[in-house]
């Protein structure tokens, strides 16, 4: 099968398309025709080993020392059902799913292989499989972070998403207005359409405005790229309140259950993928060029068959 492999960690350019065998099913695993997947600051970070101090070790620990020991990446699947393990109930051949397999990667390849009770889950309907691929990655980090804050157990609750524009920024703003929060958005200038149309009730420009005057107090403060601080914030929580960054070891989990809730959130049009470009597998380098960039708006997608 065709798959994107990353053979040393570097820059884009060592990224390669190459045949490998197509992964086989175990008796309780579910093997899926992956038709899109999404480019995701994860992958850039892993092929670029671009993590700092004690996280380098902990990345080569977990990735492998001098290369990937995994060399397929991608984190991120939508796709059909195409063999099923011999024990799989939950799952059925030509069934349309999604999912993410996180720290196994895998993904951009033609087929990926993961147990039912991981995070996979039905496509939703009305979702292409673009759509469906752009779903999880900045929305299982924004479901993960906003319930860690007990949004949905705080009365109206006000909160500031910092670096709104991102994929995690992106899906944060709507999961925050979803729990009918009041929220804050800072982006730069480029971002504020973007962010307006999300539903954001308040936007403040990083590059015209210091967010850190702002006369309000929040419940939670999401940094959601990872360019601010505790530190920076503190002034802004009110009482209580709690800041958490994407940026150092505290790291959101796959789990099928936050994929159940983003499939009711799209279908419920509470929550809509920001897809920025769309990619062929043939355009990998680039895609990942453009991660690197960090100025993507919300997804990368990536087109696999
Ligand atoms: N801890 C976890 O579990 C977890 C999970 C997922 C991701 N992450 C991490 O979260 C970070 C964000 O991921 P992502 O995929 O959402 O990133 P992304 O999509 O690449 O975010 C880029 C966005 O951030 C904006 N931006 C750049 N500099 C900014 C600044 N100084 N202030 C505010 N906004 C700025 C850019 O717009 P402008 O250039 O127009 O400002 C762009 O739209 C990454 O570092 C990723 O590794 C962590």
């Amino acid at each position: 099968m065709k798959a994107v492999i990353c053979p040393k960690y570097g820059p884009p350019e060592v990224l390669e398309i190459k045949d490998i065998p197509r992964p086989v099913p175990k008796k309780y695993e579910v093997l899926v025709k992956v038709i899109a997947s999404t480019v995701n600051t994860g992958d850039v970070r892993i092929r670029g080993l671009r993590v700092k101090g004690i996280m380098k070790i902990i990345m080569r620990v977990v990735l492998g020392f001098s290369k990937p020991r995994k060399p397929v990446l991608g984190t991120v699947f939508s796709g059909i059902v195409e063999e099923v393990g011999a024990s799989v109930t939950q799952f059925k051949i030509g069934q349309e799913v999604y999912g993410t397999t996180g720290f196994q990667q895998g993904c951009h390849a033609a087929y990926v292989c993961l147990p039912e009770n991981k995070a996979i889950a039905t496509k939703p309907e009305k979702a292409s499989f673009e759509e469906a691929a752009a779903l999880p990655f900045g929305g299982q980090t924004a479901i993960y972070f906003l319930r860690k804050g007990r949004i949905d157990a705080i009365n109206n609750p006000e909160v500031l998403i910092y670096g709104a524009t991102g994929s995690v920024g992106t899906a944060a703003v709507q999961i925050a207005k979803y729990y009918g929060a009041t929220v804050t958005a800072v982006c730069s200038s480029r971002g504020k359409g973007l962010v307006e149309q999300l539903g954001a009730d308040h936007i403040v420009q990083y590059d015209q405005e210091d967010f850190t005057k702002l006369p309000d107090k929040f419940d939670i403060i999401l940094d959601a790229v990872g360019k601010t601080s505790k530190k920076i914030c503190k002034p802004l929580l009110k009482p209580g309140g709690k800041f958490f960054t994407v940026e150092g070891t505290d790291v959101a989990d796959e789990r099928k259950a936050y994929l159940e809730f983003l499939s009711q959130l799209f279908d419920n049009e509470n929550y809509d993928p920001v897809i920025d470009k769309v990619y062929s597998i043939g355009q990998i380098q680039e895609a990942h060029r453009y991660v690197d960039s960090g100025r993507k708006k919300g997804n990368a997608v990536l087109q696999i068959a």
